[in-house]
């Protein structure tokens, strides 16, 4: 991860002109890890278009090159990647840098779990704060063992067993990131591993692992909850994967989009797995117009284009059972309820705090430097819009390691009256590279 070493990237956004044009966003980042770990268990050579080529994924990479696995890009840009088989993977010669990535933690560490070997883990200050008991818990029934840092964080050391134990979970989080802990550690235990999940989390693990012919089932039961049941000892066939747009990346130009008045943009190749897709029905119950077209299937996720156009917007009290649905992308919806006609309350969000940073709090400080009016919850924010004038602007925002922070102040520079100044641009490499370039294709000044 080389921007730990270099100097902070400060810079100042300032209000843009209608938005016009067409904008690619990258690969999906949850599925771009998912492609490489289990493209790396399978036996033979996966090709996948469209990987995330950013910092969080290549630290996937990274990993699973050094347990066995062959990944190199070739020249039309693909990846292609040669597995070592289920239960397969070799013990790492040095530590696993994670850099800023939980999700490459949480999913590796399921995935080391029920191999016999033995890794430790590090990261950056970010990750190191984040909380590893909740997939820890977990794999410790399955029969791994960690040395953990104080609370349960990184660094880690884990040592996995084979074979693991096969366990029924039932999801004391919900977190997407624990039911693919689990399930990836079941792959290579004897037997069957269930996960029940009240709340529906993002089922890219599930579609995937399906697709490279795990025997993988799920019952939704009459209060809506999930179980999913996977066989282990498990063999996969290599895949040609195509992995579609981030709808978490698409987030920012669509809210851009909406806010610059006079604004409309066509955002093309989203992601719009209904668990992955809250944000954009939530902005359209704001009075956002956000239209599909070109709806399709891409390897097996829904994808479409989506055309924005600028909108006033209304506050809104959403249902905190949605929040799975957006949970990444809340910090750039508190920018648009900053603006939106009206009171927004915001709840049930304590997951928020121990993202890559405390979601509530560093936005709620951003908020109020910019001039938004802001009370802070426990678990959430009320936020009182402008109705539509743009926010006065200042800073500088403390990022704080926090890549949507950073993009989310950005996006609210555009539509300020004197510009909005980020402390940190550096993070916004983790998962989108080529946000700025982005921007300046529809037009921003930025
Ligand atoms: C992810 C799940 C979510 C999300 C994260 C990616 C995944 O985390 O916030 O960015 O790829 O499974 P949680 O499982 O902690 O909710």
């Amino acid at each position: 991860m080389a921007h730990h070493a270099d100097p902070p990237q400060p810079a100042t956004f300032r209000a843009a002109p209608a938005l016009s044009g067409t904008a690619a966003i990258p690969g999906d980042k949850s599925i771009s890890h998912r492609s490489l770990m289990l493209s790396a268990l399978a036996v033979g050579e996966s090709r996948v278009e469209g990987l995330l080529e950013g910092e969080d994924v290549l630290a996937t990479a990274a990993a699973m090159q050094a347990m066995g696995a062959h990944i190199a890009r070739d020249d039309t840009g693909a990846w292609r990647i040669s597995g070592v088989g289920v239960g397969g993977l070799l013990q790492p010669a040095t530590a696993l840098d994670m850099g800023n990535s939980g999700t490459s933690t949480r999913l590796l560490m399921g995935l080391l779990s029920s191999h016999a070997l033995t890794a430790t883990f590090i990261g950056d200050a970010s990750l190191s704060k984040r909380p590893m008991g909740r997939v820890i818990d977990p794999l410790s029934l399955m029969g791994a063992e960690f040395t953990a840092s104080p609370g349960g964080r990184l660094p880690l050391t884990l040592r996995g067993i084979c074979p693991a134990v096969p366990i029924e979970y039932r999801l004391p989080v919900a977190s997407a990131q624990v039911k693919s802990a689990i399930l990836l550690a079941g792959l290579n235990a004897p037997g069957i591993t269930r996960v029940i999940e009240p709340i529906p989390t993002r089922d890219h693990s599930e579609r995937m692992l399906r697709g490279f012919g795990a025997d993988l089932t799920v019952e939704t039961q009459v209060d809506g909850a999930r179980i999913i049941s996977l066989t282990g000892e498990a063999e996969l066939s290599p895949r040609h994967i195509i992995v579609p747009g981030d709808p978490s990346s698409a987030a920012f130009p669509v809210v851009a989009a909406l806010l610059a008045p006079g604004s409309k943009v066509t955002v093309t190749n989203v992601g719009l797995n209904p668990t992955r897709a809250g944000l954009f029905d939530l902005l359209r119950d704001m009075g956002g117009s956000i239209e599909v077209t070109n709806a399709r299937d891409v390897g097996g996720e829904p994808v479409g284009d989506l055309v924005v156009t600028a909108s006033t917007l209304r506050g809104v009290e959403p249902d905190p059972a949605r929040a799975p649905s957006m949970i990444d992308e809340y910090p750039v919806a508190f920018i648009a309820a900053a603006m939106a006609q009206g009171r927004s309350i915001f709840r049930g969000l304590e997951e928020l705090r121990v993202k890559e940073s405390d979601r509530i709090a560093t936005m709620a400080t951003g908020l109020r430097l910019i001039g938004a009016q802001v009370e802070e919850l426990e678990d959430g924010l009320i936020i009182d819009g402008t109705g539509g004038d743009p926010l006065p602007g200042g800073g500088p925002i403390a990022t704080k390691l926090d890549h949507r922070i950073a993009m989310s102040f950005a996006i609210a520079g555009l539509v300020s009256r004197n510009g909005v100044e980020i402390d940190d641009m550096r993070p916004v490499a983790t998962s989108f590279p080529g946000f700025i370039g982005l921007l300046r294709g529809l037009g921003a000044v930025a």
